[in-house]
């Protein structure tokens, strides 16, 4: 254990090892390259997700909760996927393929991963209904996982520190401000470091890369969207207040999206809505 070494040198020295990196298993990553393809092949999609039992439940489970109920109650996988199409069924998979990674013992590192999931999930949402909002049909597929993944430097960091406390290398708990401090300064650029080693398209990787960045490509339209659904839900997690839509409304990335501030409230409550569904958020008493 070193007594002299800084908290930054030792993250260092930890994330240059494997043990650090998020796993997506070879399954996962198959399901969900194939789910953001323009024309994903459903026959494929569904054989993968029967290998998965916890994707199999997490899909089953939402395709029959009250957000997406139908009539009869859904049992199987093929059923799934005609109430839902493959867009929608595509989310599920994708939040279910996730949810694996935010399970740790640790309290501390799984207080951070949860609000780091919820946040995922809200943007990823706020994405998906954005593009259809403004009818940006070509990225409608991609948005979701934009979204979702954005953040992922984050989980990167988490846990590498995870590690750090179980390979005892940390002669004190640090505090928890610097390790906030240090999650919000490096964690796009691990970003994407992490979605290039998952070999996920490279417009993924600007994204985690770019989307706190002063200066970025205004012609990427899709980092522009999550850029803007990004500030959106962290103006929410903060608490609602009204001059910040103003603020957003007027920001590069609502330019170049042509998105107006009853745009910017509509989404909004799309995000709250889905919040509540999801049972993220409880819901405001009468
Ligand atoms: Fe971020
Ligand atoms: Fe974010």
């Amino acid at each position: 254990m070193s007594q002299t070494r800084s908290l930054i040198d030792i993250l260092r020295t930890q994330l240059k090892k494997e043990e650090s990196l998020p796993v997506l298993s070879k399954n996962s990553l198959g399901l969900q390259n194939e789910v953001i393809k323009k024309d994903p092949d459903l026959k494929k999609i569904e054989k993968m997700i029967k290998t998965d039992p916890s994707v199999t439940g997490h899909v089953l489970k939402m395709a029959n909760s009250p957000f997406y109920r139908g009539l009869d109650q859904i049992a199987t996988i093929k059923e799934a996927i005609l109430r839902l199409g493959s867009v929608e069924l595509g989310n599920l998979i994708l939040q279910a393929v996730h949810k694996k990674n935010f399970q740790s013992r640790d309290p501390f590192i799984r207080l951070h991963q949860q609000k780091l999931l919820n946040h995922s999930i809200l943007c990823a949402m706020g994405s998906f209904w954005t593009a259809k909002h403004l009818d940006l049909d070509d990225l409608v597929q991609q948005s979701f996982i934009a979204g979702l993944l954005h953040d992922m430097g984050k989980l990167y960091l988490l846990t590498a520190f995870e590690k750090m406390k179980t390979n005892n290398v940390m002669e004190n708990q640090p505090p928890s401000t610097l390790v906030e401090q240090i999650i919000a300064r490096l964690h796009p650029k691990l970003g994407h470091e992490l979605i290039s080693h998952w070999n996920l398209p490279e417009s993924l990787c600007r994204i985690a890369g770019d989307h706190h960045s002063p200066e970025f490509d205004r012609n990427d339209i899709l980092l522009a969207l999550v850029r803007c659904v990004d500030q959106v839900c962290n103006k929410m997690e903060r608490g609602n207040r009204e001059e910040e839509t103003a603020m957003i409304a007027s920001s590069a990335e609502a330019d170049i999206l042509g998105i107006s501030e009853i745009g910017l409230a509509e989404m909004e409550i799309a995000i709250e809505d889905y919040q509540e569904k999801l049972g993220l958020k409880k819901k405001a008493k009468a």
